[in-house]
């Protein structure tokens, strides 16, 4: 069973983080928190090490996972190039929650770009997994720390929970912060295509570089969206869940045929006692902070089913719709 171990964020204790660096060198596992959702670290450069990663996850050996770097000249390492695109970019967006595909070089092991030949590479901005990365001194790849198609996780419990017997050591830094995962952006594209839509938007993107392709188009609530690299199901409960326009409407049948129901929503009034409602904000920002700490709650409770009510059809929203309906995708 992993050993969870509190850590300050400003500044982390350094015994702490060299600790954790300790056992990243001897190839071991590493939970840490970032500020989009706990990731689960291994040296990018050990393919055994990395190995370790898919095991505890269950990941398909077709899906890459992400290198994080310490800092701008890190990537070197990892990427064959650097194009001005990327140099703009990084410039504007790290540390933080942008992940950049570059081709990969020569040097990084097959298993963690899945065979391909472009790395996903990212810089985040947590002061642990920060302050961790610059003891380790060497890239470290970290997919989010959840069984596979699963829920994120963006507190050290939800890891422990899930992944617990799979994991050296968790740093617990509380609570993350934006609380989904960074946008992935292809650069080896051209034009570069949005692979994953993030905290960070299209148009700030374009702002940057100019337009960009979206690779997942905006799908009706009820149909699976289609990405490159992308599983259709994932960031899902264990409870079947349901993403709709009129959540209300159906929140109520359920409740009359006497299942029990979770129900996110924006707005709700007088409720069957059967049905566990939560009040979402209505600032992206804070739904997104709160979104998979609500999910993981709500799929504790044996409920029959989780019904989503779908979210405002803009920008800043879109993140959190793609995940939304991913998490109502497939069979449970
Ligand atoms: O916010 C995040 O990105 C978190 C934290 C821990 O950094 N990490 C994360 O990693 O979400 P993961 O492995 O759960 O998701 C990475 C996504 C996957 O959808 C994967 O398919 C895609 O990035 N990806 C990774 N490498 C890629 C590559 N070379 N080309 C295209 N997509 C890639
Ligand atoms: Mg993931």
């Amino acid at each position: 069973m992993a050993k969870v171990v509190r850590i300050n964020l400003e500044p982390p204790e350094a015994e702490l983080i060299d600790a954790a660096a300790a056992v990243l060198r001897r190839g071991g596992l590493v939970a840490f928190p970032t500020e989009t959702v706990y990731g689960l670290g291994a040296r990018a450069l050990d393919a055994e090490a990395v190995g370790k990663i898919f095991k505890a996850k269950g990941r398909p050996a077709h899906n890459p996972v992400i290198v994080h770097v310490a800092d701008a000249e890190q990537v070197a390492q990892v990427a064959g190039a650097w194009p001005p695109l990327a140099q703009a970019l990084a410039s504007r967006f790290w540390p933080g929650p942008l992940t950049l595909v570059l081709p990969r070089h020569e040097r990084v092991p097959l298993i963690v770009t899945a065979g391909g030949p472009t790395v996903a590479v990212r810089l985040p901005a947590h002061p642990v997994a920060r302050a961790l990365l610059r003891a380790l001194g060497e890239p470290v790849a970290a997919p989010s720390a959840n069984r596979s198609t699963e829920l994120s996780a963006t507190t050290a419990e939800h890891v422990a929970r899930n992944l617990g017997a799979h994991i050296d050591l968790i740093l617990d830094g509380g609570p993350t912060a934006v609380g989904i995962e960074s946008t992935v952006l292809d650069l080896v594209s051209d034009p570069p295509r949005l692979l994953r839509p993030g905290h960070i938007t299209r148009s700030q993107i374009e702002e940057v570089i100019g337009p960009i392709l979206h690779g997942v188009e905006p799908a009706p609530p009820d149909q699976p969206l289609r990405g490159p690299g992308l599983l259709p199901r994932h960031y899902s409960p264990k409870t079947r869940t349901e993403y709709l326009n009129d959540g209300a409407t159906r929140v109520r049948e359920l409740a009359e045929q006497g299942s029990r129901v979770g129900w996110l929503t924006f707005h709700h009034s007088a409720l069957d006692p059967q049905v566990v409602a939560v009040e979402m904000p209505t600032d992206p920002q804070a739904y997104a902070a709160r979104l998979y700490a609500e999910l993981h709650r709500l799929d504790q409770m044996r409920l029959e089913v989780i019904v989503i009510d779908q979210v405002p059809a803009q920008e800043p929203w879109l993140a959190i719709d793609d995940r939304l309906r991913r998490a109502a995708t497939g069979e449970h």
